[in-house]
């Protein structure tokens, strides 16, 4: 949800700032712009559509190719449609007529009044943003000195913000600062980098501060001692207050991450590799967390909560699109394994109700990115109510990670692809080892915990097994690849897994597609099923297999294409199914890590066939830090 990045130290800017904006792009990507100062004064370039069409632009431009501090922006259009005037940066002028641009991530919600008051002081908008308010009003209250003007400038909006700021009078100064959206610090050798993530700084360095809300950063740039000045080097120095000029002492950490993580590694799309590492990664959330010996799981992070955790009357799951469903299967998860009542919410309808939170109630935030904005306010909202909060985060140190009680990172690497695949089987994989935590010191056999964990720890593998059915995928999608109309049915734990796969279809493939419980489709949906139509079975042997036969009997004959995800050895389905892509056995509660997998092919496939961009769909970002 637009991707920042700025620079201030040694080097030529501009062909550092579009490489981080490379790496961000799959935040934002219909515009993109960068602003430098040169001498002269700033340079803004703006241009519509992806960041290489930016990048075609400023090739041959010594304006923009020299400066040494700098400001970068990815768009995903909120306020305003792509346009040049409507990308970042937007630009200010001060009193005294020194130019002020700035980048944004956010929303600023009173912009309408700000806008109001900022024109009355003679400031002309050429853009329908929110941002350019933000910029405009840095410059009408710029008395000194850059800083305490985006400080001032802080305490008038209202909104989630994440800004990188220059300004003409300052050649040497970057200020950035934060509430809401995500901004992490880079210090690298003589310079630093800011970007919205990870992606965009691990090229330079590991070594970075996460901005806390409200608090602000000065960059400065500048030839200081001997040493710097004899290699011809550029010094710089930072300082971090709040808003309120009150200094910060940052804590510098090691970035997780490296490079190889982030690049294709031969693959012609982010989500393919991502699909195809799946057993890596898988592992990697496992690994340290099963103990056979005794036979548990071991939870680090959830140490100080145990007691919590075992006496909580009703587990409460929230997250958004993929991370939803996730949460959905936690609740046949906790309420199979651990006895406890639990229920799913989307985030954003939780907290614009008026949610009751009884004693004893724990949310579980599930996200990928740990940074969407509606999954960050109900977390806020449930723990204002008095819920104990936990989060089922991929993004080490994001906002969610940092906001919750306790919590269990999916550790299965940085997630780039939009359309969400490895992070899904990641929280499926995380809520089960939380339900079979909690289920063991409650109901849960001893016996039964050691046989869910051992199948567990087969999963990587049997993931391994759906992956070799790609090229099998790929020909039966060939098939139906140009139908405009699909069904996605299952039933119990493979519900959320049909929801999960109509989804994945329609984001990268632009089908519509519907998932729904196989048995609610004979409440109207039935109607839509005529001949050759795709229906999506998950017809996996387990409690729910019999009654999912009958479903496949009644789409078939009435003409519908059966497209069936079964379990390995089973002939029956072979009979009745136009195609079968096969699991291998495994007890109900586990089957989502695994059937999940054919339909992500599926997906993927479909995608390429048509001819899609599958790593950045249309309208659609990775990160939706706003409501
Ligand atoms: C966006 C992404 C989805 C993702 C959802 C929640 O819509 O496109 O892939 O599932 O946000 O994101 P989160 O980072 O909270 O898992």
């Amino acid at each position: 949800m637009c991707g920042i990045v700025a620079y201030v130290g040694s080097k030529p800017v501009a062909p550092l700032l579009l490489e981080g904006l490379k790496r961000l792009e799959y935040r934002g990507y219909d515009s993109a712009g960068l602003a430098v100062v040169s001498p002269g004064g700033i340079e803004v370039r703006k241009s519509v559509g992806r960041v290489s069409v930016l990048e075609d632009k400023i090739s041959q431009d010594p304006d923009a190719l020299s400066a040494a501090i700098g400001i970068a922006h990815t768009r995903w259009a909120t306020h305003g449609q792509p346009s040049e005037p409507n990308a970042h940066p937007h630009t200010g002028k001060t009193r005294e007529g020194h130019e002020i641009a700035l980048v944004h991530n956010g929303i600023i919600e009173n912009y309408a009044c700000l806008r109001t008051y900022l024109e009355g002081k003679g400031h002309t908008f050429t853009s329908q943003t929110d941002t350019e308010i933000l910029a405009k009003l840095i410059a009408e209250l710029y008395e000194t000195d850059l800083e305490s003007a985006v400080q001032k400038a802080l305490h008038e909006v209202t909104g989630a913000y994440a800004i990188a700021v220059i300004s003409a009078a300052e050649p040497h100064t970057l200020v950035c600062a934060r509430k809401g959206s995500p901004l992490i610090i880079g210090i690298a050798e003589h310079s630093y980098v800011v970007a919205s993530d990870a992606s965009a700084i691990v090229s330079h360095t590991t070594q970075v501060i996460t901005l806390d809300d409200y608090q602000v950063v000065k960059l400065c740039a500048g030839k200081r001692d001997k040493y710097t000045q004899e290699q011809g080097l550029w010094a710089v120095e930072f300082r971090t207050t709040t808003i309120d000029n009150v200094p910060v002492t940052s804590e510098v950490t090691e970035l997780e991450i490296d490079l190889q993580q982030i690049e294709l590694g031969g693959y012609p799309h982010f989500m393919l590799k991502e699909i195809m590492e799946q057993p890596e990664s898988i592992r990697n959330c496992l690994r340290g967390r099963i103990d056979h010996r005794e036979g548990r799981v071991v939870l680090g992070g959830l140490t100080d909560v145990t007691r919590e955790l075992v006496r909580a009357k009703r587990f409460l799951f929230t997250g958004q699109g993929t991370a939803y469903h996730a949460g959905l299967i936690g609740e046949y998860l906790f309420e199979d394994l651990a006895k406890i009542p639990a229920r799913c919410e989307y985030a954003s309808e939780f907290r614009y109700r008026n949610p009751i939170i009884e004693d004893g109630t724990v949310m579980v935030a599930v996200s990928q990115s740990g940074e969407t904005a509606d999954t960050l306010a109900a977390l806020t909202e449930a723990k204002e109510r008095g819920a104990m909060t936990i989060g089922a985060v991929n993004a080490v140190g994001s906002s969610i990670a940092r906001v919750t009680d306790a919590g269990v990172y999916l550790h299965v690497g940085p997630e780039i692809g939009v359309a969400s695949t490895k992070a899904f089987v990641g929280q499926v994989a995380v809520i089960t080892l939380l339900s079979l935590y909690v289920g063991k010191r409650k109901y849960l056999s001893n016996d039964a915990v050691s046989e869910y964990l051992k199948q567990l720890e087969q999963v990587p593998d049997y993931i391994q097994r759906v992956l070799d059915q790609s090229d099998h995928i790929k020909s039966c999608v060939e098939k139906v690849v140009d139908r405009d109309n699909w069904l996605f049915l299952g039933r119990g734990y493979n519900y959320p897994v049909a929801i999960e796969g109509a989804l994945k279809l329609k984001e990268i493939s632009y089908i519509h597609a519907e998932g729904m419980p196989a048995a609610e489709m004979k409440h109207g949906p039935i109607a839509l099923i005529d001949e050759g139509m795709p229906v999506v079975f998950l017809a996996t042997k387990g409690s729910q297999y019999a009654k999912v036969m009958s479903n496949i009997q009644e789409v078939r004959s009435r003409g519908g294409r059966i497209i069936a995800v079964a379990t390995e050895g089973d002939e029956q389905i072979s009979r009745y199914a136009d195609a079968v892509f096969t699991i291998p056995p495994m007890p109900d509660a586990l089957q989502p890590l695994v059937s999940v997998v054919p339909l992500q092919l599926l997906a993927y496939h479909a995608a390429v066939l048509r001819g899609h961009d599958v790593d950045k769909p249309r309208n659609l970002a990775k990160s939706v830090t706003v409501e």
